[in-house]
């Protein structure tokens, strides 16, 4: 039997690690498992809702580690999940996605000589400002199995020289979480519910500290919205981190709550809402005219939706989403922002192709790798 810790912290974990689980749980006769949730997010519109919204069982361990600066936040993962691996002694801890809980739960069991697996691995921006291209580098040139989504992320880690037999192509486990929701997330009528009609309208998610932390660069990311808002409703479910910002900045007037009398008739204009569940995002990233986001998940999951997906950032980790998807990714300008967004506002809806592999199975193909690697 192989015993494993699977864990999670933060939003962009869940929907990575719930096919995972399911597969392991068609083999629970050679491993076992348990859901290690580090805290890091909290908020039940932030964790609670969506382990509801996936299906994933509750944690069975909880650490509770909360916000805090990077180091401290690092640090009491690392403290409270050292305690968790000399009591449960697991032959194998699985981490996804890059944020500060994959990085720190590797870096801790990897020196207690436990093997780690990395799922989405080998993504690079190449951008050091980002917390989240540290946690990659740390985490991948530890792992002992590394879980790719593309030929890109291979052909990172072959360049960083980590050797053949760790790196695995499997797939996009999000992909999984996307294709497995579907159908049940067309159904739930989030669109219909807020009066918008599909196609006339844009979802809008900003939460990077490189475009909220800095007050010029956030106004004039609103000033842009504002400019588009005036031609097509844009909703934007707001990140705790954004809505933080705003109110320290003073800027919150420029992204007004839709209030309940707006509920079932929306119109134009840029409107904020609490952060979103899984199914209700999914129905209206896939109804929508187009999205605008600086997250790292969106730009996949537009890419199989084929929603034209404009990234306000300067890099992506995920160049795979420009090469054969939707994406483009733009900066921060608010002229850029404008240009490219008249243009996308004035195209037929364009689909991309899917990338290898992001079929609904990667879950299934990494859980055969373990197996496979553990009879060995
Ligand atoms: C983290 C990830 C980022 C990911 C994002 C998705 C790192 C370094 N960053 O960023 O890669 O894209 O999650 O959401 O791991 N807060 C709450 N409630 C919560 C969680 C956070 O109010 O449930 C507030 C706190 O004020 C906190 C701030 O948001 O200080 C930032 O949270 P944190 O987990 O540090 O980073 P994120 O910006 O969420």
């Amino acid at each position: 039997m192989i015993k494993i810790l699977n864990i999670v912290g933060a939003r962009p974990n869940f929907m990575k690690m719930a096919p995972i689980i399911r597969s392991m749980n068609k083999h629970s006769h050679k491993m076992k498992h348990l859901l290690v949730h580090t805290g890091q997010h909290y908020d039940q519109k932030m964790s609670k809702s969506f382990f509801e919204d996936l299906g994933m069982p509750r944690p069975d361990i909880d650490l509770g580690v909360g916000s805090g600066s990077h180091a401290e936040q690092t640090a009491r993962i690392m403290i409270e999940f050292e305690k968790v691996c000399l009591r449960e002694k697991p032959n194998l801890v699985v981490v996804v996605g890059d944020v500060n809980s994959t990085m720190a739960c590797a870096i801790t069991a990897k020196k207690m000589m436990i093997k780690v697996a990395h799922v989405e691995a080998g993504l690079r921006s190449r951008d050091m400002t980002m917390p989240e291209e540290i946690n990659r580098l740390c985490t991948d040139i530890l792992c002992d199995y590394l879980f790719t989504t593309d030929h890109f992320a291979d052909e990172n880690l072959r360049a960083e020289g980590i050797p053949e037999g760790r790196i695995h192509f499997v797939g996009n486990v999000m992909i999984d979480s996307l294709l497995t929701h579907m159908e049940e997330a067309k159904k739930n009528g989030t669109c219909e519910k807020l009066g918008l009609r599909p196609g006339n309208y844009a979802t809008i998610t900003i939460h990077r500290p490189s475009n909220v932390d800095d007050r010029q660069r956030l106004a004039g990311i609103l000033e842009a919205l504002q400019e588009i808002a005036v031609d097509i409703p844009l909703l934007f479910p707001m990140h705790p981190r954004t809505k933080k910002m705003l109110q320290l900045f003073e800027l919150q007037d420029y992204v007004p709550p839709i209030g309940e009398a707006a509920i079932g008739k929306l119109e134009k204009g840029l409107w904020s809402t609490e952060p979103l569940g899984y199914l209700d995002f999914l129905n209206l990233n896939m109804n929508a005219k187009f999205v605008l986001t600086d997250s790292g998940g969106l730009q996949e999951e537009t890419t199989v939706l084929g929603v034209p997906c404009v990234t306000i950032r300067n890099n992506t980790e995920r160049p795979i989403t420009c090469e054969v998807g939707t994406n483009m990714v733009i900066g921060n300008n608010k002229g850029k922002i404008l240009e490219i967004v008249k243009k996308v506002m004035s195209e037929e809806r364009r689909k991309g192709a899917v990338p290898e592999k992001w079929d609904g199975k990667a879950a299934d193909r990494i859980v055969e790798v373990l197996l496979r690697s553990f009879n060995e």
